[in-house]
């Protein structure tokens, strides 16, 4: 364990849950995955526990695709044996009142990572989730997206993790919602995690995930789970600031 790192513990059912999604996108096509939870519950913990797991698988995959070497010339593996490309974004209270903020950055990580030349989008208003959007640039946007996913999912499967969508700004979460309805045959793992919150573009890719992939209610640690959670290895005896128990004593609600 790297130092700084802490031990991850429980979760094994959302774990498992997430995993199940990620071979449903494999073998069947896209998937939205929707967590919500409140802050330091351990949504992001959970989201990167389940993608280094998956990285882990990844190498594992390359490691036997490269001792199969005698495959025969222009075969490609199959879809199920390709490793997956993993793209993470986070949402940010600062961009929330910039539209298509976080649509364009999924995009530019979807193509080199450096940001690229977009529009500037109409600055929406910040308190109003309800602001009349521009449709079109929506649209035009949704379109540039799964373009650019279609043309990752060219090397494999795609699991985009989205954090913190309780600040993500309306427009994009309206892309989001396009790519679901869009791209509804690609490799496509979309993980979105945030806080509860209101909002009827959150409430659009919430009942997409409902009906194509999962919802998942993220609640605290029951008192086992989160003893182990605060009790330190004798290696460490740094103590795990994340974990504490609740005031009713029945569940921990991780602080931070
Ligand atoms: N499954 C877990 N095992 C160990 N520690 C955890 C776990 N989940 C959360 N934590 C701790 O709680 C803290 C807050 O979790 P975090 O994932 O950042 O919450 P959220 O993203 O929901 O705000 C983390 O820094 C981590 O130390
Ligand atoms: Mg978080």
């Amino acid at each position: 364990m790297r130092a700084g790192m802490v031990r991850f513990v429980g979760r094994t059912a959302e774990l498992d849950q997430l995993h199940a999604q990620y071979a449903a996108v494999v073998t069947a096509g896209l998937r939205c995955v929707f967590l919500e939870g409140a802050a330091g519950i351990g949504k992001t913990t959970l989201l990167d526990r389940f993608l280094t797991d998956l990285a882990a698988a990844n190498q594992q995959t390359s490691h036997q695709a490269s001792l199969a070497g005698s495959r025969p010339a222009g075969r490609q593996p199959s879809r199920s044996r390709r490793p997956a490309s993993i793209v993470r974004v986070e949402a940010a209270e600062s961009a929330r009142s910039h539209e298509l903020d976080l649509a364009h950055r999924l995009i530019d990580a979807l193509a080199d990572g450096s940001p690229g030349a977009h529009p500037p989008a109409r600055r929406g208003d910040a308190a109003d989730d309800d602001a009349v959007l521009d449709v079109d640039r929506v649209r035009d946007t949704g379109d540039e997206l799964v373009d650019a996913m279609t043309r990752t999912c060219g090397r494999g499967p795609v699991v985009v993790r989205v954090d913190d969508g309780h600040w993500c700004d309306a427009s994009s979460l309206r892309v989001l919602s396009y790519l679901v309805l869009h791209a509804a045959r690609l490799p496509v793992l979309l993980l979105l995690a945030g806080r509860p919150h209101d909002s009827p573009w959150v409430d659009g890719v919430r009942r997409l995930a409902a009906s194509g992939g999962a919802t998942v209610d993220l609640s605290g640690f029951d008192v086992p789970t989160s003893r182990r959670c605060a009790r330190p290895r004798a290696s460490s005896r740094r103590r795990l600031a994340g974990c504490a128990l609740s005031s009713t004593g029945r569940t921990a609600i991780p602080s931070g």
